[in-house]
């Protein structure tokens, strides 16, 4: 059965999009399945922030398709893995955690390549950021997709 994993953010219009693009990108269907989530509910229908489409369209991947939704207590059921971007969004979703089980699921993506800081920032006041931000998203991807193809 597939891995399922959850990309979590604020929006779920910047970061979370690319990171559950790029983690796609490195998987085949039917051995991970991806899906992202924002803890707030400001955009939910939305597609993802045109700064985080033209990024990842520079490096191939597509995330046109992806619209925004919003976080919610049957996500603890529905998926396996749920990668937080920061520690705002850690604190969001641990909060809504209804037992120990719920909060093993949740990590901080950047904890797999053991960065200092370990927070993808939030680059939506800073046209500059998204660079940085899908690299940063990039390496850890790497490593969770080898994770999981080796389990
Ligand atoms: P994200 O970025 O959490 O990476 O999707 C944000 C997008 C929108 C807002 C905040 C962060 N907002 O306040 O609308």
């Amino acid at each position: 059965m597939a891995t399922k994993v959850l990309m979590v953010c604020l929006g779920n219009i910047c970061r979370s999009p690319l990171a559950e693009g790029i983690l796609q990108s490195k998987v085949t269907n039917d051995t991970i399945y991806v899906d992202s989530a924002g803890t707030g509910g400001y955009h939910i229908g939305s597609k993802p922030d045109r700064r985080s489409i033209a990024v990842a369209q520079k490096h191939n991947i597509d995330i046109t398709q992806q619209r925004c939704r919003q976080f919610t207590v049957d996500d603890f059921e529905e998926f396996d893995i749920i990668y937080v971007m920061d520690k705002s969004n850690y604190q969001n979703v641990i909060a809504l955690a209804r037992n120990q089980q719920d909060r093993d699921k949740v990590r901080l993506l950047l904890d797999e390549i053991g960065t200092s800081p370990n927070e993808v920032p939030d680059p939506y006041y800073d046209d500059n950021g998204f660079e940085h931000v899908f690299n940063l998203i990039d390496a850890a991807c790497t490593i969770i997709a080898d994770q999981l193809k080796n389990k």
